[in-house]
């Protein structure tokens, strides 16, 4: 996030020299700290500005500059106020637009209520691809399944899961073969997590610690029998000094291979 041109071109630099393979400028996240540092969804209002930032990114790397932009903020939320503002960035540069398809309360909601309560406008999303037939519009909020997801593919270009991701990451296991044609079955969740702990091994011996990465699997089991446990399992131990790959393979037994144990 930022809203200072020279300063997004050097940090594009830095991700790009990282090896980053798009930079996005964020314009959709509403809490109060990034207001008062000028960026997420206060910019908004503020096209001129973001345009000239997308442009100074654009000529400080080669990777693809996209946004992430809500559909409007407070009472700046017309359709003409956001096509304007696509079309004035699509001239600086930006080819690649994710759109959260809600507004956002930049006064008296909380970042979590800005999420949930703002309802969810997808039409306006679809109806920006029908006018930009030539931009890459991605759609993000709410979008749960991939029945959704294939739903919303017939009028967008993408789709980005958010929350769902991390609630229920195995939802993202049959993505390759449903989308993009690969023939070999998703391995199981156990499978997932034997060919994890190799990785693990190799970052947990640079020094990451572990809990670092289990956050990211607590919801790996969701609806399964016994993922509470793993769960509270990961919780209650990865954050422990010298915790290592025995918290993993712990919480595994309490996940019944054929579902027998309750919850
Ligand atoms: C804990 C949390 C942190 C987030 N941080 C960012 C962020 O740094 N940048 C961003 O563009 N969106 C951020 N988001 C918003 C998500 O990218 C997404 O737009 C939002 O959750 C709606 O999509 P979903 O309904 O699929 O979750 C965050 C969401 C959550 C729950």
């Amino acid at each position: 996030g930022g809203s200072e041109p020279d300063a997004l071109a050097q940090a594009a630099r830095l991700g790009e020299q990282a090896g980053f393979d798009e930079i996005n400028l964020n314009l959709g996240c509403p809490s109060d700290r990034v207001q008062a540092g000028r960026f997420g969804a206060c910019l908004m209002r503020e096209p001129g500005l973001v345009a000239e930032g997308i442009a100074a990114m654009v000529a400080a790397v080669d990777i693809p500059v996209t946004v992430k932009t809500r559909i409007g903020v407070d009472h700046n939320d017309s359709y003409e106020e956001l096509s304007a503002l696509v079309d004035k960035l699509a001239i600086a540069g930006c080819r690649t637009f994710i759109i959260h398809a809600r507004k956002a309360w930049l006064k008296g909601l909380s970042p979590k209520e800005n999420r949930e309560i703002p309802p969810l406008r997808y039409e306006i999303a679809h109806r920006l691809k029908q006018d930009f037939p030539n931009l890459e519009l991605i759609v993000n909020g709410g979008i749960t399944n991939l029945d959704a997801a294939a739903a919303q593919l017939e009028r967008v270009d993408g789709v980005m899961i958010g929350r769902e991701a991390y609630h229920n990451p195995w939802l993202l296991a049959d993505v390759d073969r449903r989308f993009h044609g690969d023939e070999t079955p998703p391995p199981e969740r156990r499978q997932i997590i034997q060919r994890l702990l190799p990785f693990i091994e190799s970052e947990l011996a640079s020094g990451v610690p572990l809990q670092r990465i289990s956050r990211h699997i607590l919801g790996l089991f969701q609806g399964q029998p016994g993922a509470r446990r793993w769960r509270r399992h990961l919780s209650e131990n990865s954050h422990k000094k010298n915790a290592d790959t025995t918290v993993i393979v712990e919480a595994l037994c309490y996940i019944r291979p054929g579902g027998t144990t309750t919850d």
